[in-house]
């Protein structure tokens, strides 16, 4: 079974949507055609990859039979674009941030629901090979029902450079990452009861908040940290890595810097090395999060062929978007928040 994938924005992080579509060939993906608006980026992603190029979205909907449409274009043109995709009974991927607000994210999972249309979110820190490997952990019972966990992304890497429009974004910190780190605190721990937050924008040439620190009570009564900055001053620098502490019953785990893991079960510590393995088209220090996306592209074919929904359905991202919409408005209000998917019907 082959699936014709057409990627919608062939900018700084299409690059890796592109070469996992192209790696993933032998598993069934065909890497059909490429889009984007900038003529000169469609064109280099269509000569790299010996495809055909469009700079309008529904042009290439409608010219190319595609069984599933990537979109990775920046969140304001997401609702829009899935709408188009899902109008056309096209499978859809959308990258994070869903979208610009909730109301906008629901209306596309909505839409999806309504057409019957296979959607996923491409949330992939998750996918990334040591926080899988942190899970499997947690699966093992080794360390006991996660009792309390501090999980954190901090750098002072220069995102900047391949990220320009971070200066001017109205939110930074939290909506771009630490949306991944709130979704690792659902995955390790398990749903959030409510949350509270600190903002802060140590760095005056960035227009948003660049470092948040949160606190989240889930439903099971463990306690998280959920930390984001990248204004740290620390070196070595960690970037692009995540690094946590979680607590269970029975014993605990630590991911450090240059991801070493060590295990706390029963009173014995076991150390091992979960280092992110370099892929053929990968680099240092990205690769961590390049092969995060390529696993994630691999489980989004591997659940589109057989039909059943993505870890990260829209449905399922739906519950890590609330908690950013509750991060911000714990911050603005002083005050614990209940995310909005408490209240979803469900
Ligand atoms: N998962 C991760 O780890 C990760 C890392 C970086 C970026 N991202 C996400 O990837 C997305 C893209 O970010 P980026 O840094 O590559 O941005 P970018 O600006 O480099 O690329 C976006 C591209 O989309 C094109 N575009 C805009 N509107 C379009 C439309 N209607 N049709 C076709 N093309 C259109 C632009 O011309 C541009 O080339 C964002 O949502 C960002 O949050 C995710």
């Amino acid at each position: 079974m082959t699936i014709r994938v057409g990627v919608v924005g062939c900018g700084f992080y299409a690059q890796n949507h592109l070469n996992s579509w192209e790696e993933l060939k032998s598993s069934g993906a065909v890497l059909a055609a490429v889009c984007d608006v900038d003529p000169a980026k469609a064109e280099a992603a269509g000569r790299n990859f010996g495809v055909p190029f469009y700079t309008d979205a529904a042009g290439m909907f409608d010219a190319e039979k595609l069984d599933l449409v990537d979109i990775v274009t920046r969140h304001e043109t997401h609702r829009a674009l899935c709408e188009l995709s899902i109008g056309r009974g096209i499978a859809t991927i959308v990258q994070k941030p869903f979208a610009p607000s909730w109301g906008d994210c629901v209306a596309i999972v909505d839409a999806a629901a309504k057409a019957g249309i296979w959607l996923a979110v491409h949330e992939n820190f998750r996918f990334q090979t040591p926080m899988r490997h942190v899970r499997r952990v947690i699966d093992s019972g080794a360390i006991g029902q996660p009792t309390w966990a501090r999980i954190n992304f901090r750098t002072g890497y220069d995102v900047y450079r391949t990220q320009p429009y971070f200066y001017d974004e109205e939110r930074l910190a939290i909506a771009d990452v630490g949306i991944h780190v709130l979704d690792l605190a659902r995955y390790f721990v398990g749903e959030v009861r409510h949350l509270s937050c600190e903002t802060q924008r140590r760095n005056p040439k960035v227009r948003a908040e660049e470092t948040a620190t949160m606190m989240l009570r889930h439903e099971n009564d463990a306690v998280s940290v959920v930390e984001c900055t990248y204004g740290s001053r620390k070196l070595p620098d960690p970037f692009p890595e995540t690094l946590l502490e979680i607590e269970g019953e029975n014993g605990a785990i630590v991911v450090n810097i240059g991801l070493r893991m060590s295990v706390t079960s029963g009173g014995q510590v076991l150390e091992e090395s979960i280092g992110s393995p370099l892929r053929a088209w990968t680099s240092e220090p990205w690769h961590a999060s390049q092969e995060g996306a390529f696993n994630a592209c691999q489980h989004f074919l591997d659940c589109l062929k057989r039909g059943v929904p993505a870890d990260t359905s829209g449905e399922d991202n739906l519950k890590t978007f609330a908690l950013v919409e509750a991060a911000y408005k714990a911050a603005e209000e002083k005050r614990a928040v209940e995310p909005e998917t408490w209240r979803r019907k469900g």
